[in-house]
């Protein structure tokens, strides 16, 4: 089950041109393109008459021709041209999605047109900004349900046993998380206070010996999360610590979209207020973080088929509260919506 009055990420900007593409979002095909003023344009990926994805037709200036009888669609979605001599069918016509690019990203919204704000595409206040750098985007197919992703992104914990080379310091595995339900998601989040930085940070902080860390773990309605690592010398840290000069932040986006329900196109990037313009701690940071990532998908892969053939049932653990609130108001959500359109087709 998904929700539809949301903004997905549907590509990388850089991933939709003049040629026509199909991609996959909440089980819909869709062909996206370009037009000849470099608008992205989204359209139901079936012509009408045979059901032929557009995506195997082609571009001609900004239409989309079919492959099979040249049934031709403008950006709106409306035939204006088929075959046959007469009149065009008023039923000649493909679903447009709203789309918007934003962050480097198109965004599509997939639910009632007419409720689309780009203005409710999560913000990101330190993007534009010259004092942080930008680990460079990247994305992975996942094979599992979106939620488990959204789960790991709201479990602090598992830091401790799957990335042990990047992100894990004793403290990640028995430090008491605290969970916050705000309007737009949870919090899961907990400060360890005195240790010695995990492998990935010590060697991107700027300071020297043991510090306080706070895992900030928060996932958005429907499945966007900001993963805020804060790093500062140890005694300076904490709720109401006063911080330091040297403070290290790297907010960390991560947007999952539904494939099917159990493929899921992951997308992320990072931000750092610490040399913004290192192009080699960019990249170092990047490879490392693809690589973490990398055993994210291995670990969950094996849990959507775990999940999914069980034998016997499975539990929770108090770390999952988070989790457990996040997928309830979702559902929540969800059903509500559901409730809404039923009611506007009777
Ligand atoms: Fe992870």
């Amino acid at each position: 089950m998904f929700l539809r009055n949301a903004w997905y990420v549907a590509a990388w900007s850089s991933e939709v041109t003049r040629d026509l593409k199909q991609i996959k979002v909440l089980n819909e095909k869709i062909c996206v393109f370009r037009t000849e003023e470099d608008e992205v344009i989204a359209l139901e990926d079936a012509c009408p008459h045979r059901k032929l994805p557009l995506s195997k037709g082609r571009i001609k200036g900004n239409t989309v021709e079919c492959g099979y009888h040249g049934l031709t669609f403008d950006c709106a979605g409306q035939c204006v041209w088929a075959p046959g001599g007469g009149r065009i069918p008023s039923a000649a016509k493909v679903r447009p999605y709203p789309v918007h690019e934003k962050y480097g990203l198109v965004w599509i919204w997939m639910g009632n047109a007419a409720m689309a704000d780009p203005e409710e595409i999560i913000d990101i206040p330190n993007f534009d900004s010259p004092e942080w750098g930008i680990n460079s985007g990247d994305a992975m197919e996942l094979q599992c349900n979106y939620l488990l992703m959204c789960d790991n992104l709201l479990d602090p914990s598992h830091v401790a046993w799957v990335h042990e080379s990047s992100f894990a310091a004793p403290a990640t595995k028995d430090t008491p998380l605290r969970v916050t339900k705000t309007e737009t998601g949870i919090i899961v989040h907990r400060w360890m206070m005195d240790h010695e930085p995990a492998p990935f940070y010590k060697k991107v902080v700027e300071f020297e010996g043991n510090c306080d860390r706070l895992q900030h773990y928060e996932v958005r309605y429907p499945s966007h999360a900001l993963i805020r690592a804060v790093f500062t010398p140890a005694g300076t840290g904490g709720p109401d610590g006063p911080l330091h000069e040297k403070t290290f932040v790297m907010d960390s986006y991560n947007f999952m979209t539904p494939v099917t329900e159990t493929e899921t196109r992951y997308y992320w990037f990072q931000l750092r207020n610490v040399r913004p313009d290192d192009e080699k701690l960019s990249r170092m940071m990047a490879e490392d973080v693809r690589h973490a990532f990398e055993e994210d998908r291995a670990v969950l892969h094996e849990v959507q088929i775990g999940m999914t053939n069980k034998q016997s049932p499975h539990i929770d653990l108090s770390i999952d509260a988070g989790q457990l609130r996040f997928r309830r108001q979702l559902e929540a959500m969800i059903a509500e919506e559901q409730m809404v359109d039923a009611k506007m087709d009777a």
